[in-house]
């Protein structure tokens, strides 16, 4: 039983394969949190809560009910009512007054996992998950808030959501819902977090925690370039391989919150949720609200077991596409070859050389509908430009067909120009404030998706799209923040309700293609890596990583990104250089290295291309056939990192049967007069002996791991070189 409940001691326990967590209710029915740590065997007890020590219960000591509410392990705070650290929930009441305290009334426990209505969430069957809701109630408020934690023993991970229900007669305010709170006494933590740019996504970063409160948190409309839904508390000195980390992960695609606070009394309050700012949602009465997931894992055994578990976690029950466990077809996307530039002659001759160096599918990118030939016009004319498209898109795609490569087409469906006929016939369908001239960003504006007839309009110029020709991938963009946060379709009291509605109407359009094209690829994106979360993967099994494909910046781009994420999600390609972010030459073998830690696919003009580098794709697509079901599948070790050792990088992906593993290395800066280089390998069986394919040379896995292997003959710099050992069945 991965959830038992004992009714003696009224504490809480949920048991993965190598974590417990525990909860406690206190004879008033406050639920507190006991214990969330290494997996625990034997009986539990609840004097973590510190109930016997002063400020005593409030049943016990009623005078002193703020100090107990403000040093108290709370397992979902709420707020107005004297405990004075972040709340998880505040309510305002019909009359103005915000407070709320909720007692515990019964719970349920059952195996497998509900659907999380409107939203993306993690699903798995009865034998793979078990559920337990606690259903908690404000009395005086009639507001009941079910807290639903799910146990997914294997893969050691606990998912929690908050569902509320106003079960009275008066309209309610939520002005804050959280969705996890993890109150733990302090280990001298640190906070990891990830940081970035548009073109540098997701690097990561960490530091001590000091008293008060250190968040990460988007106010962008969506998870942005910025910060990332994520937050880890680690001990000092932890590395991949040892060290306790508490992972929190938000399955949102919105505005978030992600803090930790430090506290007078030595505990860490970690909370995640939606962010408060700019957010509120009437409740009305017998009306329901749910709030997204939190994945939490622990591992006591570094970042490394952190990312595994998290890697088998999405893969085995957040991705629903068909496409996890399948081969991706290996792309060539047109936006770095041609810009706007390009007519149904150039996509065929980038077609026909593509084909003869074994790519597979040919992505037409932004600039075919409309009159669309800069970003300054056209987003929401979805009709295909026959003046660069001609003989129309069906055409093109049948020709594109005929050469022996897949189609795929990129969209844009959630913004509008000022300059589209959308616009001059719909000017309230934009996000704006009335009598306010609204910001543009890329000379765009977002479409208000909390309108019914927009989310109809949006649809369906996508889907008539995809129903005209054998299109079989989506790259699905998102270009611009949102601002002017005005919608001339909702109520003066819904205003503040945009945000998080908007995240709904595109969870709503993903849900609506993938329904009626079950086979499509989609790959989400946002100028880059910008909107790269959970809640999109559920609907899209890829994610274009970053608009900067420099080999040596996505050294720690993709480090960042697989810390959480499986490979299979990364969108990655090789590209031309000088690189068009940062004018950067690499060797074109270090590029296709670096993007095989992704879906693997090129970005650039075949036809235009140096020769050697041409030359090179028909081994590198013999590559990625050789090991695309080892990226995908395997498990992945983070080795070393250019970020922290700023000479060279390294990682491997080893089978899940330790058959074989792979390790790329990138030696990215040369030191004169230096020997070979000792590197640490992980993930092989230590038993077991090795071959390294291509040479004669046999290594234990014991020695790999422990003596370490020995890297050499680099010369210059940017240089890569994969190394695949073998084991050897004799
Ligand atoms: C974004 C994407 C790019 C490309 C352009 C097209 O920046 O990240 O890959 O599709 O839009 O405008």
């Amino acid at each position: 039983m991965a959830v038992q409940y004992n009714e003696d001691k009224k504490i809480f326990r949920l048991d993965t394969k190598k974590s417990t967590y525990l909860m406690g209710l206190t004879p008033e029915g406050y639920l507190g949190h006991i214990y969330y740590g290494d997996r625990l065997y034997k009986a539990t007890e609840n004097y973590m809560l510190r109930m016997e020590e002063p400020p005593y219960t409030p049943s016990v000591n009623k005078r002193e009910k703020s100090s107990f509410l403000d040093s108290f392990p709370m397992e979902y705070p709420t707020g107005g009512i004297g405990d004075y650290r972040e709340s998880c929930l505040n309510v305002r009441n019909e009359a103005g007054q915000m407070g709320c305290e909720i007692h515990y009334v019964s719970h349920e426990i059952y195996n497998g996992k509900k659907a999380l209505k409107g939203l993306p969430a993690s699903f798995g069957t009865e034998e793979e998950v078990q559920t337990l809701d606690i259903l908690c109630e404000d009395e005086i408020l009639r507001l009941q808030v079910v807290l639903s934690y799910s146990v997914f023993e294997k893969e050691n991970v606990i998912t929690r959501s908050v569902k509320l229900i106003n079960k009275g007669d008066q309209k309610l305010k939520i002005e804050k819902i959280y969705s996890a709170c993890l109150d733990m006494d302090n280990e001298n933590f640190e906070m990891l977090t990830l940081h970035g740019s548009w073109a540098r996504e997701r690097h990561i970063q960490q530091g001590p925690l000091r008293y008060g409160k250190q968040m990460v948190s988007s106010t962008k409309g969506e998870s942005s370039h910025q910060e990332h839904p994520f937050v880890a508390l680690v001990t000092p000195g932890t590395t991949q391989q040892q060290g306790k980390v508490y992972g929190m992960h938000f399955v949102y695609s919105g505005n978030f919150i992600g803090q930790a606070e430090l506290n007078q009394f030595d505990s860490v309050r970690t909370v995640m949720g939606i962010n408060k700012e700019e957010f509120s949602w009437i409740l009305k009465a017998g009306e329901e609200f749910q709030a997204p997931e939190v994945v939490m894992t622990y591992s006591h055994e570094g970042l490394g077991e952190m990312t595994r578990s998290y890697h088998d976690f999405y893969r085995n029950h957040m991705i629903r596409s068909k496409y996890l466990h399948k081969k991706r077809p290996i792309l060539i996307n047109n936006w770095e070859a041609t810009y706007f530039d390009f007519n149904t002659d150039k996509l065929l001759d980038i077609a026909r050389e593509a084909k003869s160096c074994g790519i597979e599918m040919l992505v037409m990118d932004d600039g075919w509908f409309g009159v669309r030939n800069s970003d300054n016009c056209s987003l929401g004319d979805w009709k295909v430009n026959t003046d660069k498209i001609i003989g129309g898109l069906k055409y093109l795609v049948d020709e594109v067909n005929k050469i022996g490569l897949e189609f795929g087409i990129w969209f844009e469906p959630e913004m509008i120009s000022p300059n589209s006929d959308l616009y001059r016939a719909h000017p309230e369908w934009a996000i704006q404030i009335p009598g306010r001239e609204a910001t543009q960003s890329r000379q765009q504006y977002v479409l208000d998706l909390s309108r019914p007839e927009v989310l109809d309009y949006v649809y369906e110029s996508v889907a008539s799209i995809l129903r005209s020709a054998n299109i079989v991938y989506v790259k699905w963009d998102m270009n611009r923040q949102l601002s002017d946060l005005g919608s001339t379709y909702l109520g003066a009291e819904e205003q503040q309700e945009l945000f998080h509605r908007y995240v709904l109407g595109v969870y709503a359009l993903q849900e609506r293609l993938v329904t009626e094209f079950p086979d499509l690829l989609l790959e989400n994106c946002s100028g880059g890596g910008a909107r790269f979360d959970p809640g999109m993967l559920y609907y899209s099994p890829q994610i274009w990583c970053s608009d900067d494909t420099d080999a040596i910046e996505r050294l720690m781009i993709q480090e960042g990104t697989s810390m959480i994420y499986p490979l299979s999600t990364m969108g990655a390609h090789v590209s031309d250089c000088p690189n068009h972010t940062v004018g950067r030459v690499t060797p074109f073998e270090t590029r296709g290295h670096v993007a095989l830690a992704g879906t693997f696919g090129y970005e650039l003009d075949v036809t235009k291309i140096p020769e050697e580098d041409r030359k090179m794709i028909p081994e590198q697509t013999k590559m990625y056939h050789k090991y695309h079901e080892l990226v995908r599948e395997g498990d992945y070790y983070r080795i070393a990192s250019y970020r922290e050792n700023h000479l060279y990088d390294c990682w491997a992906i080893a089978a899940k049967d330790k058959r074989e593993v792979l390790v790329t290395y990138v030696h990215v800066f040369s030191t004169p007069n230096a020997h070979s280089r000792r590197i640490f390998l992980q993930g092989f069986d230590p038993e077991a002996v090795y071959v390294l394919e291509g040479t004669e040379e046999k290594y234990t896995g014991e020695m790999l791991m422990k003596c370490g292997f020995l890297v050499k003959g680099f010369w210059g710099d940017f240089k890569s070189k994969l190394y695949h050992f073998v084991k050897v069945t004799e």
